[in-house]
This record gives structure tokens, C-alpha cells and sequence, in this order.
């Protein structure tokens, strides 16, 4: 049986996702949907709530995305936010206009009529706002039921056609009733159900899959990353030993990290799981090179080349199954905004793997394809994986490749492998782990001269990078207290063979990146 389904549909918005993930949190499946698919499409798809998002600054832009009246007549319910607001308004033959001031931030809004959308939520209340136009004429059959100091409209709806609007954001945690007004919409308006649970999904994921699989094989490429380990243990749920999972070891991963990975996969999982060890192999392509890019595109060919050539020697056909998740969807474009004002294609993701010409599957299967990052880790959970893999913090595709500067040998690789096992011990100790979003060793090409007993030495230093971030496109150094500082730095000079200095980054992003390569 199919969710019970709400669309979102995307105006370009920064909180796109955002608005997808508070949906789905409140136990609803939901799309995110350009704001330009046919009418007829969204018909089809049968959603019980529409929802817009927000978007550019000001409908009256003829380059500002608009949507056709028809939308309304469907009869399915819809939440404008911000931008979404003011189209349901302009729309239906409203008026829009600038704000003498714009309202931006934490502020407090008076309810003053009854609603559906604020039913149990006090009077006043403080919700977070962002916008330079507002809503100065209400359509017909609509009227306001909150308002704020600066705006006479925070929000309005016609409750016969079972259309709302809210000019501030409920989706971001600063709106103090925002969850609960969307699960107002959600439940006392569209009246869904609530059936979207992780263990309904998983049970229902496996028999799709085993329906699908039938008796054939399944290949993956786990990277013991979180997304390819929670498709790999999804898969062996549903076919066990038709299960193949390639794993390349690079040998530039953090230190015991390849073993743990095999120890999980071979002992709490049914699957056959194939380790290549090709360090040797890579430090060869490596040797001489200096230069962060080529670094990443010999690791990256080498890497491709590697996988592939198992997966002809262990023979094709059957399936080819890959860990990717939702957001590696949209933010490749095929989910969001072309053309005008349109949130920017990001990135292709590395997810995405495209097999050689010579290599045939009947298929590619990804059966994460539909879920964030935070429901891959539940269902991760669910599944057996362990914590430790689970919520693993990012670790680059070309790993201690782009964090060991200058050229990469066996020496420095076991340098920096024991010195960032120190850190990961000590910060685990520390109980500040989940306060930091990354945080990693790096061995720049740099020795300096440190003394030891009577003796000089000239050895490595050892650089300590840790970030707080809610994206990673900006981040700022992690406040980490002196006394962690310092017992990370003793154990390392202590511990560590050939690292006499260590030094702690103090740099945000920008202007520093997060990698030092
Ligand atoms: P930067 O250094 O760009 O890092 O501020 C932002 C995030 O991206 C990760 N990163 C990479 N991930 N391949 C990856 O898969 C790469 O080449 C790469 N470079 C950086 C970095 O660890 C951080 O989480």
C-alpha cells in the first residue's frame, strides 16, 4: 500500500527541504515538487496537501515563478509559506505590496481569530520572519487570524476551500509552535493518517525488494559510509546471500576503520562481502604527487578503476545497488527548480555512480532514494548497524588523501592515523562529540624542530581541525576547552612516533575551508 501523500511544492526557497523534513518528522510522506509540474501530474499522484514553499522576493517579478489558478480548484488542501503565502494571494486576486519595513527575524504574532492551524497554541507567540513584501489585500472569502506588530496579515486563510497562508516560516525551530502548527495542517485540516513509519518503510522496502531481486544477484559498492551501509544491510534483510558487497580499501582511511567495517558487515549481516586491500596499488599511482586536485582525481580513477574490475572479474548481470538518498536527487536537479528563479543545481554526488560501457545490470536499485539523511540513520538503527557507524561524521571520498599535504606515503599515512585515533579517543571521553560536526587530524608537509630528554629532534606536526556547522558551506572553529586541548596534544607528542609539535586551527569557513586540501 502507498503512503498517504503531501507535496511540497518548491518556489525556490532556501527551506525547501526543510519544510519535506518537518513533514515526514510529523510521521506524513511528502515529495518535494517543481512549482511548474502540470496540474494533471499532481492530480494523478492523489495528495491529500499541498504545500508552497517559500521563494524570491516579490511576485509582481515577472521572473518570479507563479502557478496557475487551477491549482486551487483541485479541491486538495494547501499551506502557503512566505512566498507561497503571497502567491496564494496575488493569485486569487489579492494585493501584494512592500513593507515599509521589512521584518526579518524572532517575532511575535497575536492570533485573533480561531483556526485550525493554531488550534492548542497560545494567543501570543513568537515565529520566525523573513520578508520584504507582504499581503495588504486579502482575497475574497479569505480573513486574518494572526497578525504582528509590523504585519497585518501573518497569516489568513478561507477555511471553506481549505486554504491557508502563513507569512512566517513554522518549519525552522525559531517559530516556537511551528511543528505543531504544521501538524495542524496536516492532521486537523488535510486529516492524514500518520502512516509514514520507519518500520513500516523497512517492512515494506524488503518485500518490494525481494519482489523485484526474484533470484537474481545484487551487487553494491560499500564505502562504510553511512548511506551505502544502511542500502547494504536493508538489502541483505531482503536477499541475504544474493547479496554481494565490494568494499575497496584504499588503505587511506582512518585508522582500525577497514576492519571495522568488514567485522560489521561479515558478522551482524548475511551477504557475501569482498574486501580488495589495495593500498600498495594507490601509493604507487600517488607517488610525486603534490598537487590536492590530482591527489583527488588519481584516488578518485583509481577507486572507479578498482571496483569496477572486481565486479567484472566476479561477473555481471542481476542488479547494481547504490546508497543514494533523496537530497543526492534533488540537489543533482532532477527534483528541483530549472530556469527561473530556481534554487542553483549544487552538485552531482558521488552517490551517483555511473557503471563502465562494458558492464550491464537489468537494473539499478536504490532503495534509499526516497529519504533524508536523519530517516537513512533511523533505519539504520532499526536494522542493527552500529552507533559508531550510523551517526559517522562526513569523511571525504579521497579520505586521509586530501589530509596528509604534500606527497602521501606509508610513513605519513600511520602518522596521521594513529595522532587522529588520539583525537577521536579524547574527544569520545570528553562527552563534547556531538557538539562538533567534524573533527580530524591533518599532517601537513612540515617538520620542526622539538626536544626530547637531552636530544633535538626535527620531526612531524600534527595540525587539529574541529568545526560546528549546520551545512558545511560555512563553519566556524569548534570552541574546544584547554584542557582537552591539552591532554590531546600530550597524548599525541607522547604517543606518536616522529610528531614533536601539535597545533590547533583556529580558522572559520570562509575564508579556511573545512579539509586543508
Ligand atoms: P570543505 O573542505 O570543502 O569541506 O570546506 C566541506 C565538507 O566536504 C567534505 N569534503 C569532501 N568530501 N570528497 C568528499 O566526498 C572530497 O573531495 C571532499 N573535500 C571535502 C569535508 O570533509 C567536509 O565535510
Amino acid at each position: 500500500m502507498a503512503n498517504q501523500l503531501c507535496i511540497v511544492l518548491d518556489f525556490g526557497g532556501q527551506y525547501n527541504q526543510l519544510i519535506a523534513r518537518r513533514v515526514r518528522e510529523c510521521g506524513v510522506y511528502c515529495e518535494i515538487k517543481k512549482f511548474d509540474t502540470p496540474i494533471e501530474e499532481i492530480k494523478s499522484l492523489n495528495p491529500m496537501g499541498i504545500i508552497f514553499t517559500g521563494g524570491p522576493n516579490s511576485v509582481y517579478d515577472e521572473t518570479s515563478p507563479h502557478i496557475s489558478e487551477e491549482i486551487f480548484e483541485i479541491g486538495v488542501p494547501i499551506l502557503g509559506i512566505c512566498y507561497g503565502c503571497q502567491i496564494v494571494a496575488y493569485t486569487l486576486g489579492g494585493k501584494v505590496e512592500s513593507c515599509t519595513r521589512s521584518e526579518y527575524g524572532k517575532i511575535e504574532i497575536s492570533i485573533n481569530n480561531e483556526s485550525l492551524m493554531f488550534r492548542d497554541i497560545p494567543e501570543k507567540n513568537v515565529v520566525w520572519m523573513s520578508h520584504t513584501d507582504y499581503v495588504s489585500h486579502l482575497p475574497d472569502g479569505f480573513y486574518v487570524t494572526s497578525t504582528s506588530d509590523d504585519c497585518p496579515c501573518a497569516s489568513f486563510e478561507n477555511p471553506d476551500r481549505k486554504l491557508y497562508a502563513v507569512q512566517f516560516h513554522p518549519e525552522v525551530t525559531h517559530s516556537e509552535y511551528g511543528r505543531q502548527m504544521l501538524g495542524n495542517f496536516l492532521y486537523e485540516v488535510c486529516g492524514f493518517s500518520g502512516d509514514w513509519v520507519m518500520d513500516d518503510f523497512i517492512d515494506s522496502t524488503v518485500a518490494k525488494l525481494r519482489e523485484q531481486i526474484g533470484d537474481k544477484k545484487v551487487i553494491l559498492g560499500l564505502s562504510g559510509g553511512v548511506d551505502s551501509s544502511v542500502a547494504a544491510a536493508l538489502l541483505s534483510r531482503a536477499v541475504g546471500k544474493q547479496l554481494t558487497c565490494v568494499f575497496v580499501d584504499q588503505g587511506l582511511m582512518r585508522k582500525d576503520e577497514g576492519d571495522f567495517v568488514e567485522e560489521t558487515f561479515t558478522k551482524l549481516f548475511d551477504m557475501n562481502f569482498v574486501r580488495v586491500n589495495c593500498q600498495d596499488q594507490f601509493l604507487e599511482k600517488l607517488r610525486g604527487i603534490t598537487d590536492p586536485e590530482e591527489k583527488r582525481k588519481i584516488i578518485g580513477t583509481e577507486f572507479y578503476n578498482v571496483f569496477w574490475d572486481k565486479i567484472r572479474a566476479y561477473g555481471t548481470g542481476g542488479y547494481f545497488a547504490q546508497g543514494t538518498i533523496y537530497p543526492d536527487r534533488i540537489e543533482s536537479g532532477k527534483g528541483n527548480l530549472a530556469g527561473h528563479g530556481s534554487t542553483a543545481v549544487i552538485k552531482t554526488h558521488h552517490n551517483m555512480v555511473k557503471p563502465p560501457e562494458d558492464i550491464k545490470f537489468d537494473d539499478v536499485i536504490e532503495p534509499l532514494c526516497d529519504l533524508f539523511k536523519d530517516e537513512v540513520r533511523k533505519v539504520g538503527e532499526k536494522l542493527g548497524i552500529p552507533h559508531e557507524l550510523v551517526w559517522r561524521q562526513p569523511f571525504p571520498g579521497p579520505g586521509l588523501g586530501v589530509r596528509i599535504i604534500g606527497e602521501i606515503t606509508k610513513e605519513k599515512i600511520k602518522v596521521l592515523q594513529e595522532a587522529d585515533a588520539v583525537l577521536r579517543d579524547e574527544i569520545a571521553k570528553s562527552g563534547i562529540e556531538s557538539q562538533l560536526k567534524q573533527f580530524f587530524a591533518v599532517l601537513p608537509d612540515v617538520k620542526t624542530v622539538g626536544v626530547m630528554g637531552d636530544h633535538r629532534t626535527y620531526d612531524h606536526l600534527i595540525g587539529i581541525r574541529a568545526v560546528t556547522t549546520d551545512d558545511f558551506m560555512t563553519a566556524d572553529w569548534a570552541r574546544i576547552p584547554y584542557d582537552i586541548l591539552a591532554r590531546v596534544s600530550n597524548r599525541i607528542t607522547n604517543e606518536v612516533e616522529h610528531v614533536n609539535r601539535v597545533v590547533y586551527d583556529i580558522t572559520s569557513k570562509p575564508p579556511g575551508t573545512v579539509e586543508w586540501e
